[in-house]
């Protein structure tokens, strides 16, 4: 469906994504976790065909994704940026239309099944209702919302996510996972998501890529992260893994420290990286 070998990306001298390989079956729902800095949107980048690598290939349904054309891309992958950026004045389902370009051509005509997509992805994120509304009239997880519309009106078969529940309160989020997972089990949709919350990536990934520095250093079940021991070490932080219901997902609970006063947090663990 989906795959990258051996992929690089330099910013500069920098090398920001080294030797990155993932292989994506159709329908599959990949979580990409690791601190910040570790290469998450660069992967995605990389995967939506956005940057040049230094080396190393992308290819879709088979296809090497560097001799395709933007809008041949678009037909195939749709690709939630982290900071997405819209003129302030544009409406929500402006923005959303625009998800459609790959489809409308050159001379923007929105047939009957462009106005279905677009009228589906706005219901789906609960956007009917401000549609009308500028994106600056917007709060963020509604702007949120909007950005997630957009990338499903384009009704792609691969969605690479870039921290799509960042800004968005609990109920919005486990709202847009559900929605990702309806969309993988019913419509085959592969789902790539970069996302912090370790938790509701165990919980939804049938997979879990997790990088550190540029590198994936695991590539595997939510099981077998949780026995690999590498979250403790990879994010510095102390914890253990929980059984909450009997066939469910291992589950991190994370030891909070006791904040003691002008001691700051007992025996602070975590560091910033050198
Ligand atoms: N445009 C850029 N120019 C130079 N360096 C960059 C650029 N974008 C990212 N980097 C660097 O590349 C590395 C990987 O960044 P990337 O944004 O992929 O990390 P990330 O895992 O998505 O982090 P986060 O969790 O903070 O979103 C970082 O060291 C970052 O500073
Ligand atoms: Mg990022």
């Amino acid at each position: 469906m989906l795959t990258a070998t051996n992929l690089s990306i330099c910013y500069g001298p920098r090398k920001a994504l080294d030797g990155f390989n993932i292989a994506l079956a159709p329908g599959e729902i990949r979580a990409l976790i690791g601190p910040n800095g570790s290469g998450k949107s660069t992967a995605l980048q990389g995967m939506a065909g956005l940057v040049k690598p230094e080396a190393g290939a992308v290819t879709i349904d088979g296809a090497p994704m560097s001799v395709m054309t933007r809008r041949e891309i678009a037909h195939r992958l749709s690709f939630l940026p982290q900071q997405p950026t819209a003129p302030d004045e544009m409406t929500v389902e402006q923005l959303v239309r625009q998800g459609r370009f790959a489809h409308v051509g050159l001379f923007r005509r929105y047939r009957r099944e462009d106005e279905d997509a677009i009228a589906w992805a706005l219901e789906s994120t609960g956007l009917a209702p401000l549609a009308e509304r500028p994106l600056s009239a917007l709060s963020g997880g509604e702007r949120q919302r909007a950005w997630i519309s957009a990338a499903l009106a384009q009704e792609a078969k691969v969605l690479l996510l870039d921290e799509p529940t960042t800004f968005l309160d609990i109920g919005y989020q486990i709202e847009v996972l559900d929605l990702v997972h309806r969309l993988s089990r019913e419509r085959g949709v592969t789902v790539v998501m970069a996302i912090h919350d370790l938790n509701q990536a165990m919980s939804i990934a049938d997979r879990i890529t997790l990088m550190e520095k540029g590198r994936v250093v695991f590539d595997g079940t939510s099981d077998a992260l949780a026995e690999s021991g590498l979250i403790e070490q990879v994010f510095r932080v102390e914890g253990r893994f929980v059984q909450i219901a009997p066939d469910g997902p291992p589950h991190f609970d994370v030891h909070l420290k006791r904040w003691s006063g002008k001691r700051g947090f007992e025996s602070a663990k975590h560091a910033p990286a050198s």
